[in-house]
């Protein structure tokens, strides 16, 4: 059985004390002879809305643009994206998604309406950034796009259409319509959420209506494509947090016709919606509480995934992520709507911690979204004018990435929990392994003291040790983070501090840190 934070053994729970837990060791061992499932790489999924500076002043800054670009985006932009490897995109949004009429969005961009973005602080929406270069820059990086249809104010027919006009490679309206703007073949678009939030900004339904919402729009859905690995992947507007009855409504009604469901669910780390608390301007307690906060996720995954056993014993729907990260208030003087913030060493830590999570998981998780891309909450990068800052995220996600689409392995963690007096117990140490298709072996691990080094003594079982090589990110505190000025403040280095003897290898994790070793 593949390991979890949640499934450490109860016994730990009685060594949540200061002087128990400094007295306990972390061990692991890591079993290479027995594979688990494979960690989908789409979990590494990534979240861009026309919200704020993510599309417009991130993404794309315009061909006519003086900020260096390719065809309208931001050169910086994609070259951090290149060594990412992002493997999906979701777009347009998010609540934006639900009030966008993708017509608006193609042809001649002189000729595309302005309109009033009334999701995010009314800004005009000039639609220069619609279909065809969201499903460009895909090709271009070779991600894979996950596109959002208008459920809450759009039609059947609009959505029916905009797969045809995306996929279709008939003689049909549609697809003469793409032509006619300048793309010939189809683009590959396999995963479509039928809606967003349809609990919320994408239409405040009860989970009945939107069920049945979800058996209309599917049936006109149709399948263009000539392979059927690339048929379209349909995802069910899911949960918030702890919403089971939303899931259980779904999974009983439509769970047969879907192929996935959403589930969304922010860290906010005071838990306080009003005053979220700031991006870097916190102390060590805050950032226990925002662990504590992070590690709910752990429950919300467990508990949506048990419902849909129920109904889905053979796990053919996946659970889709599609909205995590920590969100903070804006950064002062900037425009609230815009949900502009920094991102600290904590939130690194905390993505981790949740890619642990969702990996752990792998058997239902098949992919997850963090929110978002660029310049909006827990940003990869963060943007100003041809400036591109790589985020302490940035580096989690990428340093991370070698998980991508490699084979589970299970890790047994025995270590002791935090003595931080937090409502979801921390614990010390957070561990995830995978064989990549070369066979190399990857464990990334976590060590959430901000204060304590941790050492982990660590036992490969069906694999020869070797000396491993490593990356580690760490800072001097917990809000350190990436400034325009100072843009590798935080950023991966060199790690030495696994040394083997024997088949034992003993790691040195520094205070609040994220090492990845190959072994
Ligand atoms: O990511 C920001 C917003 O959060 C999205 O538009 C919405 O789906 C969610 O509530």
């Amino acid at each position: 059985m593949p390991p979890t934070l949640a499934r450490l053994s109860a016994a730990l729970v009685l060594l949540a004390t200061s002087a128990l837990a400094a007295a306990t060791p972390t061990v692991l061992t890591l079993s290479a002879d027995k594979p688990g499932p494979v960690i989908n790489r789409n979990i590494y999924g990534q979240f861009s809305e026309h919200l704020g500076r993510c599309i417009y002043d991130g993404i794309w800054v315009g061909k006519d643009s003086p900020i260096p670009n390719t065809n309208g985006y931001s050169n910086e932009v994609l070259a951090a994206l290149r060594d990412l490897h992002v493997p999906l995109l979701r777009w347009p949004g998010g609540c934006f998604a639900d009030d966008y009429h993708w017509r608006d969005g193609i042809g001649p961009m002189d000729k595309r309406p302005s309109l009033y973005n009334a999701n995010w602080g009314g800004v005009v929406e000039n639609n220069h950034f619609g279909t065809h270069e969201f499903l460009d820059l895909c090709e271009m990086l070779g991600i894979e796009p996950y596109v959002c249809v208008n459920v809450g104010s759009g039609t059947v027919q609009e959505a029916k259409e905009w797969v045809e006009y995306m996929t279709s490679d008939a003689t049909s309206p549609m697809a003469n319509l793409r032509r006619a703007n300048g793309r010939d073949k189809p683009w590959k678009v396999h995963f479509l959420a039928i809606g967003n939030e349809a609990w919320g900004c994408g239409g405040s339904m009860t989970p009945e209506f939107y069920a049945d919402n979800f058996r209309r729009y599917n049936t006109y859905i149709r399948n263009y494509a000539a392979r059927p690995e690339d048929a379209v992947y349909r995802v069910a507007c899911g949960a918030s947090g702890n919403d089971y009855q939303w899931t259980e409504t779904l999974m009983k009604r439509v769970g047969q016709q879907m192929n996935g469901i959403s589930l969304h669910s922010y860290t906010i780390p005071s838990g306080q919606w009003k005053t979220k608390g700031s991006a870097t301007e916190f102390g060590i307690p805050q950032y226990y509480e925002t662990l504590s906060q992070t590690l709910q996720m752990e429950e919300y995954v467990t508990r949506h995934s048990a419902i849909m056993d129920k109904y889905d014993p053979a796990k053919k729907v996946g659970l889709c992520v599609d909205e995590w990260g920590i969100w903070t208030d804006v950064e002062k003087g900037t425009n609230p709507a815009f949900l502009y913030q920094q991102n600290s060493m904590r939130d690194a830590i905390l993505a981790a911690l949740n890619l642990h999570i969702f990996q752990e998981h792998a058997d239902r998780v098949v992919m997850a979204n963090i929110a978002q891309m660029v310049n909006v909450l827990q940003a990869m990068l963060l943007t100003d004018k041809a400036k591109v800052v790589r985020t302490p995220t940035y580096h989690v996600f990428e340093m991370l990435s070698v998980h991508q689409g490699a084979t589970a392995l299970p890790v047994a963690l025995s270590t002791p929990y935090l003595p931080a007096q937090t409502d979801v117990k921390i614990p010390n140490v957070s561990a995830s392994a995978s064989r990549d298709s070369a066979g190399r072996i990857h464990l990334s691990l976590v060590n959430t003291d901000a204060e304590h080094p941790v050492e982990v003594s660590c036992t490969v079982q069906g694999a020869a040790l070797r000396q491993p090589t490593g990356r580690v990110l760490t800072a001097d505190a917990v809000n350190a983070h990436n400034t325009f000025e100072a843009p590798d403040a935080v950023s991966p280095k060199a790690f030495s501090g696994a040394t083997v003897s024997g088949n034992l290898l003993k790691i040195e994790l520094p205070a609040m840190s994220v090492v990845v070793l190959e072994l």
